[in-house]
C-alpha cells in the first residue's frame, strides 16, 4: 500500500523540530482523543511511546501513570535532544528515557525489553512498513499487554484541496481504517481493533491474546 505523498522534513531540522515542540507544548486539544482511547486499557507498569516526538506528549503519558517506567524511541536526534530536555524539565527523567532509533530495527528493539502499554500518536504515517514494524512491536508485547495508534486519517475529500500545507500532506500520507484493516489482516495471537474517530482520526488497537 505505497503513498506518493511528500511527507514535510520538520522532525529533521531544528527549527522545524522546535516549532513542533512549541505547538505540541500549549495545545491540549490535539492529544484528547489519544488519551480519551488510553484511557480503555490498562496500562500497567512499562509503557513504550512509539515516535515520541519531542516529550509534551510523553511527558503527559508519564505524568497520567504516575508510577509506569516510560520508554520513549525517536527516530529523529534532534527530536530526541529535545525530548530529553523536556523531559528533564519536568522532573521526569527518573522513569522516562529517551532512545533514538529506528522503530523499524530489530537491533534497537532487541534492546528494549517487554511492555504492558505500547503506544503511537501521529507517527504511524510516517513509517515506512507499516505491518513490519508493528509485527515487531507486537512481539515487545507482554502476555495481555496492548498497542495504542492513534493517528490520522485519511478522507476522500482531501483530494478536491490543491494546497500542500504541511498537516494537509500529513493527512494525506495517511490511512483509511480499510487500509489499516488490510494491513493488520492475520496478526498472530492479536486481537485488533480498528475505530473510525472524527474528524480525521483513527485509532488501533491490538490486544495480545494469551499463547
Ligand atoms: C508527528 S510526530 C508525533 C510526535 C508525538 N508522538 C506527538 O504526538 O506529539 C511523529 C514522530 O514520529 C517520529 N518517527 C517517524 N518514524 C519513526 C520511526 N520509524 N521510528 C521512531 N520514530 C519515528 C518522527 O521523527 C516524529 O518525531
Amino acid at each position: 500500500m505505497p503513498r506518493k505523498v511528500d511527507l514535510p522534513d520538520y522532525a529533521w531540522n531544528e527549527e522545524g523540530a522546535k516549532r513542533y515542540a512549541r505547538e505540541s507544548e500549549k495545545s491540549d486539544m490535539q492529544f484528547r482523543v489519544f488519551f480519551d482511547k488510553l484511557a480503555a486499557i490498562s496500562a500497567g507498569d512499562r509503557i513504550l511511546d512509539v515516535g515520541a516526538g519531542p516529550g509534551p506528549l510523553t511527558a503527559r503519558i508519564a505524568e497520567r501513570y504516575a508510577t509506569a517506567e516510560v520508554t520513549a524511541l525517536e527516530i529523529s536526534p534532534i527530536m530526541a535532544q529535545l525530548g530529553k530536555e523536556y523531559i528533564e524539565g519536568k522532573g521526569l527523567s527518573g522513569r522516562v528515557r529517551y532512545i533514538t532509533g529506528d522503530a523499524a530495527d530489530n537491533t534497537v528493539l532487541d534492546s528494549l525489553g517487554r511492555y504492558d502499554l505500547i503506544c503511537s500518536n501521529f507517527s504511524l504515517h510516517e513509517w515506512d512498513n507499516p505491518r513490519e514494524l508493528i509485527l515487531r512491536l507486537r512481539r515487545l508485547l507482554s502476555s495481555n499487554g496492548t498497542m495504542l495508534l492513534h493517528d490520522l486519517r485519511r478522507v476522500p475529500w482531501l483530494s478536491w484541496i490543491p494546497l500542500r500545507m504541511p498537516m494537509l500532506q500529513a493527512v494525506r500520507a495517511s490511512y483509511t481504517v480499510e487500509e489499516i484493516r488490510e494491513l493488520l489482516y492475520g496478526i498472530p495471537q492479536s486481537q485488533v481493533n480498528v475505530s473510525k474517530d472524527p474528524p480525521f482520526l483513527l485509532t488501533v488497537t491490538i490486544r495480545a491474546l494469551e499463547d
